[in-house]
């Protein structure tokens, strides 16, 4: 990395779901400020993300979010050299109100515009805390709305090997925290239940998908837990719902676990990181370094603060991306179902 490199600072803007992010970050790898405005209290009374709240939500929020993380940093736009941006996937309402506030302050700075997949901020946020990691390296991404098995081959350079036929892995953690009554977001909520409980106490299935060693598939498992719910409530029976947790989160785990590491073993890498909000659960991070330990692979994690969304992540991936070269328009739009390697 040239001395240039070093001192690129990237401001960078986070709205595609529920939080507010932006953050500033130099060298690609150095998290300045990272500020994170929640909007989990708001929807939690609707037991899940309402599009048009957070919209609005993004749009009284997002400049002080911004300038938050602008002073924190101790910088001025003026030190900025580029602004990066989430544009897709995501809600589109929301993704337009960090793409409409990218594109005015680029605009108004006189500073070039990236627009980044979310995805690929997610990947990223494992480069913040390990510099020693560099592609290429197997990636299980696990979030709200994605489920993906990665090879890294460089930056922002992905191959998909493996996708969730259904639901994601963060959806069905959300659905069953739904339904035992453990409320929204279900992925914190059925990680702390769990500790609690038996994880063999429930015999859940771990589905495979014929043929496709990479693939994963979620709808079963939630539907195993549905109808254990309803079977108890028929007959009575009393649901101790750490040890539901505790089942249903190891049935999840196991699959995640067994196919990553397949992953980088048969695609000879040496090394596996885990991404997304999902990549926060305890159960996961214990076993995936368990399992990585044993097969002699390197395993990587983000803190819990960079596996959910935040803007730190993507200042990193914009980082790499304005090093490549990649460089948007003032006709930048969100493009919600926005594919990984996708320009
Ligand atoms: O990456 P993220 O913040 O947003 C998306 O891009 O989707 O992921 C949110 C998802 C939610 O489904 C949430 O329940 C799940 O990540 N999640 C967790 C945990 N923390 C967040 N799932 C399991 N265990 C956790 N500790
Ligand atoms: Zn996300």
């Amino acid at each position: 990395m040239d001395n240039g490199a070093k001192d690129i600072l990237i401001l960078a803007i986070e709205s595609s779901c529920d939080e507010t992010a932006a953050s500033v970050v130099r060298g690609g790898r150095q998290v300045l400020s990272n500020v994170i405005s929640s909007q989990i209290a708001l929807h939690t009374q609707f037991g899940g993300v309402v599009p048009e709240i957070a919209s609005r939500k993004h749009i009284e929020k997002i400049n002080q979010v911004i300038t938050q993380a602008l002073e924190e940093a101790g910088v001025t736009l003026a030190d900025i050299t580029a602004v990066g941006v989430t544009y897709g996937p995501g809600l589109v309402g929301a993704l337009l109100v960090g793409v409409a506030e990218a594109k005015a302050i680029a605009y108004g700075a006189g500073k070039p515009l990236v627009g980044v997949h979310h995805i690929e901020g997610h990947v990223s946020a494992n480069y913040i805390e390990n510099p020693d990691l560099e592609p290429p390296f197997a990636c299980l991404i696990v979030s709200g709305g994605h489920t993906h098995l990665v090879i890294v081959r460089d930056y922002g350079e992905f191959e998909i090997i493996g996708r969730t036929r259904d639901d994601a892995a963060g959806e069905a953690f959300d659905k069953v925290a739904r339904a035992v009554g453990l409320g929204y977001p279900g992925g914190p909520k059925v990680d702390q239940a769990a500790r609690l409980g038996d994880p063999h106490a429930i015999e859940f299935p771990r589905a495979r998908v014929e043929g496709s060693p990479y693939d994963f598939s979620f709808s079963g498992l939630k539907s195993a837990v549905l109808n254990y719910i309803n079977h108890a409530k028929m007959t009575g029976e009393e649901i101790v719902v750490a040890d539901l947790a505790a089942s249903f989160q190891s049935a999840v785990v196991e699959v995640l676990v067994s196919r990553s590491v397949l992953a980088a073993q048969e695609y000879g890498c040496e090394k596996l990181a885990i991404a997304g909000g999902v990549a926060s659960n305890s159960a996961l991070r214990g076993a995936m370094e368990e399992a990585c330990h044993k097969a002699g692979i390197r395993f990587y994690h983000p803190s819990p603060v960079f596996c959910t969304d935040n803007a730190a992540m993507i200042g990193v991936a914009a980082y790499y991306e304005y090093l490549k070269g990649t460089r948007h328009g003032w006709d930048l739009n969100a493009v919600p179902n926005l594919k990984l390697g996708e320009r």
